[in-house]
């Protein structure tokens, strides 16, 4: 019998498999489903500010033309099923007293206060930790990266100072320099760092020469940004990563533990191969393990660690180098 607990920001989890924040975590059903399923925590899909100022605009009609599609889509397209904060902090609430397994609230703020507010009053709902989606889109010229980058600092650094639960970040992997910023993040006290949540990319339909929404889930192949960026990590920051995007199967969760990741997020795998496969996931890591020989998830994390791998370089770009000059060599 193999042990697949692992701990994330300091929560204890029976597995490692998240089931990260979209529509399908702000719906009971679905979510009681994924506990069934075997899911060991879940991310209920963000608190969007923008959402809720559209609708205090009364851009309802509007909006409703996009239900379902994904919920990053506000900051280029108007925003799916969106409510009041209030309505947002009932159902967080309903949505802690329908299952057992952890459940981490999700934060996509506007403004430094709502970032803190919003914290604060879901803080009060019970859940066990905070997610601050820090996925933006700059609008314009006028705002430096640097700039950007110290007003999510700043940001983390309020809301750590509000609340008393583990509070997460959770990045685009647009940074110029991710090493740096992570570390800051974790310096101004990320208990945890999701690596990376995945923009959203608009595409124009030829035809009627309008701009296409389409909802266009993530592939296995997508995965390996996330797979790099956990194994330069994992061994130089005092955090946990959670690894996300692309990962679709059991193998995918395993190389990102592998990489040092403590626990993955999953969305796209439930989409396509329903919320059930969480289980085959998870079945999929037991015989893995049970095949090497290891007992628990600690027997294997991070040993394909940039710090611990037998060719560190391997997570380095001279070795992607090294590889294309000896695919020249070959032709
Ligand atoms: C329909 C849909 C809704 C989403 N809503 C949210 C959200 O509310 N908050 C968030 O942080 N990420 C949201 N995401 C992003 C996912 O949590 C995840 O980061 C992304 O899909 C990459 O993971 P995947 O490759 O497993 O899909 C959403 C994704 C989808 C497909």
């Amino acid at each position: 019998m193999v042990n697949l607990e692992t701990s994330y920001m300091g929560i204890m989890l029976s597995n490692p498999i998240i089931a990260g924040a979209s529509a399908l975590t702000g719906n009971i059903e679905s979510i009681k489903r994924m506990e069934a399923a075997g899911a060991a925590a879940i991310v209920i899909k963000s608190l969007f500010q923008e959402e809720i100022q559209l609708k205090n605009w009364k851009f309802d009609e509007y909006i409703n033309r996009y239900n379902d599609l994904h919920a990053e889509m506000t900051t280029q397209y108007p925003p799916l099923v969106h409510s009041g904060v209030e309505s947002h902090i009932y159902w967080v609430k309903k949505t802690k007293e329908a299952v057992s397994i952890p459940v981490i609230a999700s934060i996509n703020a506007v403004d430094e206060d709502a970032w803190v507010e919003y914290a604060r009053s879901l803080e009060k709902t019970g859940v066990d930790g905070l997610e601050l989606n820090f996925y933006s889109l700059p609008k314009g010229s006028d705002i430096g990266s640097e700039e950007l980058e110290e007003k999510q600092l700043e940001i983390l650094a309020k809301v750590k100072s509000a609340v008393s639960i583990p509070v997460g970040v959770k990045l685009s992997s647009n940074y110029t320099n991710i090493f740096a910023f992570v570390k800051r993040l974790v310096q101004q006290g990320a208990d945890g760092v999701v690596l990376f949540n995945r923009i959203f990319q608009p595409d124009i339909d030829i035809a009627n020469e309008e701009e296409n929404v389409s909802f266009d889930l993530s592939t296995s192949a997508e995965n390996r940004l996330s797979q790099r960026w956990t194994g330069l990590l994992s061994d130089s920051i005092n955090a946990d990563i959670c690894s996300n995007t692309g990962i679709i199967t059991g193998e995918d969760a395993i190389k990102m533990l592998l990489a040092g990741a403590a626990a993955v997020q999953v969305v796209s795998t439930l989409y396509k191969n329903d919320i059930e496969y969480i289980e085959t996931m998870i079945q999929d890591i037991v015989s893995w393990m049970g095949d090497k020989g290891y007992k628990s998830i600690l027997d294997f994390k991070g040993k394909i660690s940039k710090a611990k791998s037998n060719d560190p370089w391997a997570y380095e770009r001279v070795h992607y180098i090294k590889q294309l000059l000896s695919k020249e060599d070959t032709v």
